[in-house]
């Protein structure tokens, strides 16, 4: 029943004057190993993606430009998060439903993944969802 998520905050090197850099290395500010990289972007306002949870897979979303809320359910808890600072990441373990929201036009999410891409990985219905997650206990 514990939260499988938790904002992460990274470096900001820089100031100012010269601009920022912001590092993140597998194992160290992302924790676990990043095996792929993907980016959602050019989405319309209107649009609200996600709707799924993962099984195994693990991922850390960080928002480089514009603003998303990030809604995150472990089926018993709720918590929607902005993400809105390029310095600032969403790490989201298994079994953890979420959904994208309020996209600005602007908006480049980037997400760190600890797998490649599985189609089997994916519940995307929320009641198996629920059953999975009864079934874990
Ligand atoms: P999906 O994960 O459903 O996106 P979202 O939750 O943001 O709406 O993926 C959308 C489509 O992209 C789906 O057909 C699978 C494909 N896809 C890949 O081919 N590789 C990937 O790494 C990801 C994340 C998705």
């Amino acid at each position: 029943k514990t939260k499988n998520w938790k904002v992460l905050s990274f470096n900001r090197i820089g100031d100012n004057e010269i601009g920022y850099l912001t590092p993140v290395e597998e194992n160290k500010e992302i924790p676990f190993l990043i095996k792929r990289v993907y980016y959602i972007y050019n989405v319309p306002e209107e649009i609200e993606r996600g709707f799924h949870a993962h099984r195994k897979l693990e991922q850390v979303l960080i928002c480089m430009n514009g603003s998303v809320d990030i809604k995150v359910d472990n089926g018993y808890e709720q918590e929607i998060i902005r993400l809105n600072d390029p310095a600032k990441g969403l790490y989201i373990g298994p079994h953890t439903w979420r959904e994208m929201l309020s996209f600005d036009a602007s908006t480049v999410l980037v997400v760190l993944a600890s797998q490649t891409y599985d189609e089997s990985d994916y519940i995307r219905n929320y009641s198996d969802f629920i059953d999975v997650r009864d079934k874990l206990l």
